[in-house]
Parts: structure tokens; sequence; C-alpha cells
């Protein structure tokens, strides 16, 4: 191995020793409790997703008690993290393991990455923490690190990325005698180290031979260019309220929240332009006196940005309440019922502003 290489290594290992972090996860290694912080990290920061990893381990301590578990429970629980596919793969993969192979979670990255929400960085992540298999996970930290220590100018967003990184992975974690500590160490030192932004050059003890810091490039690497296209849609939910009860509706699978639960939704293609209009077939539905009032907002998901006017419409008369819901499929819900569904962030924090 190159010189560079293993004064990098010899460095990082004693980095490693005296900031390793000490996460409950990490405790004893086992699959179970593995697999569910990594998925739980997946697109979630440390200090969020460790509240819900113990939270989530206290009430589903092993895979029979995952398994077990409903789904809108499951779903519930997940209320806040977002990307809910996640928790829907973790509970089939979860009755899947139960029910096929024994309870007992595949060894090997190869397998492992066969099970549904495990992907490249997950597989390896697992496999090596683990079973001690010299698979490197490559992420979001390890792209940065190498990137800005080797002076790695190739664009992290192109699709041959992953398996370059993989490959000059390769002799880096075969110089640990634990191929979990390489993965681990690299995702410590990206994350209270090598940051995005600000990284402590200073502090750090690969500065004498980092790329980066000599050549003062650190704004510059890891090289990103992807233009990510951001669909803007334009939600208006209609919130019929009668007395203390609520119209609402069941997601379905295929796309935004799925699972979760939302109220009648009209899509549009535009930003509203009558201001205090509401739909007339809505409007053709209740035939008495009502009052009604326009919130507006919106939310930010990876890929879309959702504007959403909330038609907040309090009803005087239980016949236009059953009317809606029978012709608008929806369903019946008091607000202690609702509150204990699990809801896209949006429709929570707009509960929370009207109640
Ligand atoms: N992010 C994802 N998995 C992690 C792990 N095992 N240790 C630290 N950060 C992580």
């Amino acid at each position: 191995m190159k010189r560079k290489k293993q004064d990098f290594i010899s460095s990082l290992k004693i980095w490693y020793k005296k900031n390793k972090r000490d996460l409950p996860f990490r405790k004893n290694s086992d699959p179970y409790s593995v697999w569910l912080s990594e998925i739980i990290l997946q697109q979630t920061r440390m200090r969020t997703g460790l509240v819900y990893y113990k939270r989530l381990k206290k009430k589903y301590p092993n895979l029979k008690a995952l398994s077990d578990a409903g789904i809108d429970m499951l779903l519930k629980d997940w209320e806040g993290l977002g990307y809910y596919k996640r928790a829907k793969h973790l509970h089939s993969t979860a009755n899947f393991i139960q029910k096929n192979l024994s309870g007992t979670f595949p060894n090997s990255q190869k397998e492992l990455i066969k099970l549904k929400g495990i992907g490249k960085y997950s597989s390896s992540a697992i496999a090596s923490i683990c079973f001690n298999e010299k698979t490197p996970a490559i992420d979001g930290n390890v792209y940065r690190v190498l990137s800005r220590v080797f002076g790695i100018k190739i664009n992290i967003s192109s699709g041959s990325s992953y398996s370059y990184f993989y490959k000059q992975s390769l002799p880096l974690i075969n110089e640990f005698k634990n191929a979990g500590d390489y993965n681990q160490s690299l995702m410590d030192f990206g994350s209270i180290q090598c940051l995005p932004k600000h990284p402590l050059c200073s502090t750090c003890n690969q500065n004498k031979i980092c790329y980066a810091f000599i050549h003062n490039k650190q704004d510059c690497l890891p090289v990103k260019k992807k233009k990510i296209k951001v669909l803007k849609r334009y939600f208006n939910y209609y919130v019929f309220n009668y007395r203390n009860k609520l119209l609402i509706k069941k997601r379905g699978d295929n796309d935004v929240w799925g699972g979760l639960v939302d109220f009648y939704l009209e899509e549009k293609k535009e930003r509203r332009k009558d201001e205090n209009k509401i739909n007339n077939n809505v409007k053709k539905l209740i035939t008495n006196k009502y009052s009604v009032r326009f919130f507006d907002t919106k939310t930010k998901l990876s890929h879309q940005e959702i504007f959403i006017c909330f038609v907040d419409i309090k009803l005087f008369n239980s016949s236009d309440f059953k009317n809606l819901e029978k012709n608008l499929g929806l369903l019946s819900s008091n607000k202690k019922e609702l509150s204990k569904l699990a809801k896209p962030k949006v429709i929570n924090d707009y509960l929370k502003k009207i109640s």
C-alpha cells in the first residue's frame, strides 16, 4: 500500500481511539440493533436519530416484537422522522426474516442487500459491524473524507462514484482488524472532524497529508454536481369539522406520506388564484350554513416542495357532515382518535395551530 494511505490509516486509528462515540447500538453489535440504527440514521441526524432509536428499541426490543407490531402503530412511532417508506420496509423485512429465515439475520453483505430497505451502504455497514466482513460502507462522510485527504475530484453524484470509492477503500479497510471499526471510524471522523462546512483542520491529525488542507480546497471537495429537480405541488386540504369531529382520509401507498392520515385533498397544477373560493363540487354537497377559514403554509421534502392551503370548513349540520363523508369517501374521526393516528408533520402542525 502507498505511504500516504498507510499514514492516513494510522492517524485514523489514533483518532478513533480518542474520539469514538459512545452509541447505544455499538454496545454489542447484534444485527437487530445495528440494522434498526442504520435504517433510522439513513436520512436522520444523529441527535434526533438517537432519541428515536432508544424509544423504538425499548418498545420493540427484538425482531419478533417488531414483526408482531401492527404497521399503523410503527408508523405512529415513526411520526416526525419522515421518509416513512423506511418504517414500512423495516416492518416487512422483520416479518420476512421472522417467517422465512427463522428469525435469524443473514450474515453476509450479499444476502443482506436482498432485503427490503437495505441498500449498498446499509448492507455493508451491517455486515462489517456485525460479522467483520471487510466491505466498505460508502456514504457522504466517506466521499468527503477521502476526496479531501486524497484530492479525489470525481463527481460524487455521478453513477460510477460509489464503485470508484468502494475500490479505493478496499486496501484501507483491510488494514483494520475489525472492519466495523474502519467504517465507523470514518462515520465519526466525518461527523466530528471533517465537517462539510468549516472542517476542524487546525486540530486534525491528518492535516500534514490532507490534499484539501494543503491546497486550501476544503470548500471544493468533494465535487458534487447535480441539479436535483424539485417538483412544486399545490395542495388544497379541506378540513371538514362538525362539533368535535373531523373528516379524514388514509393516504395510498404510491405518493408522499403513504399510509399516513390526511384530509380531503384537491391537488392543483398551479398556486391558488381565487384566494377565498372553495371547490364547487364541495360546495354542492353543503346545503346548510357553514363558516370557512384559510391557512397557507408550505413544506419541503427531498424532491418536492408542497404549497398547502388548509380550507377549514366548520359545519353546523350533521347531515352536511354525513353527506360529505359519504360522497367524498372520507372517514369521521374525533380529535382524540385522530391524535393516535400517524400524520404528516404539516398536518400535525396545522392541528396544533387550530386547537
Ligand atoms: N451513521 C450511520 N450509522 C452509524 C454508525 N454505526 N455510527 C455512527 N454514525 C452512523
